[in-house]
C-alpha cells in the first residue's frame, strides 16, 4: 500500500481492496493518515486477515467491544514472549526479554502485585507534591516570545524526572532513563541510530549494568516505596535472573516514558486545532478533571498491543486459529462511533471520559494509569496559572512506528 501524503486517503481507504489493506505500516501514522484506513475496517471487516507485512501476517481488531473481549480471552490469547511478546513486531528469538506485560498468568500476577503499590493512593500523594515542583521548575523556565520545542522542553523532561522519581534514579543521570526507552522501542527501519539489534543489545547491557549498582546498593537497605526497592525485595522478583531484572525494568520505564511524553504533546497540540475547547478551558479549569483522560483517547500513546492465539478464540464472530497473531488497535476502538459519541472529535468535557482503552482493559489494564493522569492534571493546572496561551507555530513531527504513536517535533511560542 503506497503511503505517499500526496494520495487522497480517505478516497484509497474507501476504495482499496479490503484484502490490500495493512493498516501496520508505520508510515501511516507518522504521516497521520490511519484514520480512514480504521474506518473502513470498522464498517467492512472488524475482525480483518492481513495475509502479508512487513511484520508477517496478523489479525486486526478494531472495534471497541471486540477488543474488550480480546482482552477478556486472556487465557487463550497470550501475552507471552516466547511466542513474540506484545507488540506487533516479534521480538527476536534469540533475544527474549522476558518482563510481566508479557507473560501469563500466574507469574505475570505475582510479579504485578509486586509494583502495584507504586500507585497506591498515599504514594501518589506523595509524589504529588513533587511532581508539582518540577513542573513549575520546568515551566518557569521555558523562553518567552520564541519559538521552541515543546517536546523536547517540556514533554520529555517531565517525564524523565517523573520517571526518575519513581525508581529513586540519581537525579543528574536522568536521561539516561529515556535514552534507554528511545532504544528500546526503537524501530530498526527509522533510519535512527539503533540500527540493529546488536546495537540494542549494547544499549541495553549498559542500562544493565548500571541498575545493577542500584540492586545492590538497595538490598543491603530496608524496603523503601521506590521501584527497584519493590523489586529487590518483592517475593517473586528477587531472585529474578539478570535478563529477566533488565527486563521488567525496561517495562517500567517505556511503560511510563513514551507514553506520558506524547500525551503532554498531544495535549496542546489538541487544544490549539481546537480553540473552543482551549477557551472553555481557560474560562473553567475545573474542566481539567475530564480534558486529562479525553487527551488520553485521543492520542491513544500506544496504537496497539498484540496477543498470539493458543487455542482457536472466537473474537466478533470470527474464529482467530491457534498460532495467529491478534493486534487489537485501542488507536482505532477509541474512534468508534459504536461505542463513544461523536469520536473524532476532541472535547473537554466529555461525559464518561475514562471510558477509552488507551490502558487497555483486564489483566493486564495499565499500572500507571492514575500515575500518568496525575502527571497531567498537575502540568494543566500549573500551566494554567501561568500561561493565558500557549501557541502551535507549525505542524508536528510524528513518530515512525506502528506501536508507539507519538511526536518528536512541536514548535510552540508563549507570548512574551
Ligand atoms: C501496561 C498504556 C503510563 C506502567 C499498559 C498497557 C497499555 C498502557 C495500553 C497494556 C494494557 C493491556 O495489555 O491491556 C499507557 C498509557 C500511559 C501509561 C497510555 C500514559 C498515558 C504508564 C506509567 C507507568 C506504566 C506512568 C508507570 C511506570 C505500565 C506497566 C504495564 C502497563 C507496568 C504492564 C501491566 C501488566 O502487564 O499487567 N500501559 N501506560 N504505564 N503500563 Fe502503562
Amino acid at each position: 500500500m503506497d503511503t505517499l501524503p500526496t494520495l487522497d486517503h480517505a478516497h484509497l481507504a474507501a476504495t482499496v481492496p479490503l484484502d490490500r489493506i495493512d493498516v501496520s505500516d508505520p508510515a501511516l501514522f507518522r504521516d497521520d493518515v490511519w484514520m480512514p484506513y480504521f474506518a473502513r475496517l470498522r464498517r467492512d471487516a472488524p475482525i480483518h486477515y492481513t495475509a502479508d507485512s512487513r511484520f508477517g501476517p496478523f489479525w486486526s481488531i478494531t472495534r471497541y467491544k471486540d477488543i474488550m473481549q480480546a482482552e477478556l480471552a486472556h487465557k487463550t490469547l497470550s501475552s507471552a514472549s516466547s511466542l513474540g511478546g506484545i507488540t506487533i513486531r516479534d521480538r527476536p528469538k534469540d533475544l527474549e526479554l522476558p518482563m510481566f506485560i508479557a507473560m501469563d498468568p500466574p507469574r505475570h500476577d505475582e510479579q504485578r502485585k509486586v509494583v502495584q503499590p507504586i500507585v497506591a493512593p498515599a504514594n501518589l500523594a506523595r509524589f504529588e507534591g513533587l511532581i508539582r515542583e518540577r513542573v513549575i521548575r520546568i515551566l518557569e523556565g521555558l523562553p518567552r516570545g520564541e519559538t521552541f520545542n515543546w517536546v523536547q522542553h517540556v514533554s520529555i523532561e517531565l517525564t524523565v524526572q517523573m520517571l526518575a522519581t519513581l525508581f529513586d534514579f540519581p537525579f543528574e543521570d536522568r536521561h539516561k532513563l529515556s535514552f534507554w526507552s528511545d532504544c528500546a522501542t526503537a524501530d530498526i527501519n527509522a533510519g535512527g541510530f539503533i540500527d540493529s539489534e546488536e546495537k540494542r543489545e549494547a544499549v541495553f547491557a549498559e542500562c544493565a549494568g548500571y541498575f545493577m549498582r542500584l540492586w545492590q546498593e538497595r538490598a543491603q537497605k530496608e524496603p523503601r516505596p521506590d521501584l527497584i526497592s519493590m523489586l529487590v525485595h518483592g517475593e517473586s522478583t528477587k531472585q529474578m535472573p539478570p535478563r529477566e531484572f533488565l527486563g521488567n525494568l525496561l517495562l517500567l520505564i517505556v511503560g511510563g516514558n513514551d507514553t506520558t511524553r506524547n500525551s503532554i504533546s498531544g495535549g496542546l497540540l489538541f487544544l490549539n486545532r481546537n480553540p473552543d475547547e482551549y477557551r472553555k478551558l481557560r474560562e473553567n479549569p475545573a474542566l481539567i478533571e475530564t480534558m486529562v483522560p479525553e487527551i488520553i483517547r485521543y492520542q491513544t500513546p500506544l496504537s496497539h498491543m498484540r496477543r498470539s492465539a493458543i487455542a482457536d478464540t472466537e473474537i466478533g464472530g470470527q474464529v482467530i486459529p491457534a498460532g495467529d497473531k491478534v493486534v487489537m488497535w485501542y488507536i482505532s476502538g477509541n474512534r468508534d462511533e459504536e461505542a463513544i459519541e461523536e469520536p473524532d472529535r476532541f472535547i473537554i468535557d466529555r461525559k464518561r471520559a475514562r471510558q477509552h482503552l488507551s490502558f487497555g482493559f483486564g489483566i493486564h489494564r495499565c499500572v500507571g494509569n492514575r500515575l500518568a493522569e496525575l502527571q497531567l492534571r498537575i502540568l494543566w493546572e500549573e500551566i494554567l496559572r501561568r500561561f493565558p496561551v500557549i501557541e502551535v507555530m507549525g505542524e508536528p513531527k510524528r513518530v515512525y512506528s506502528a506501536f508507539i504513536h507519538g511526536i518528536t517535533e512541536l514548535p510552540v511560542r508563549i507570548p512574551a
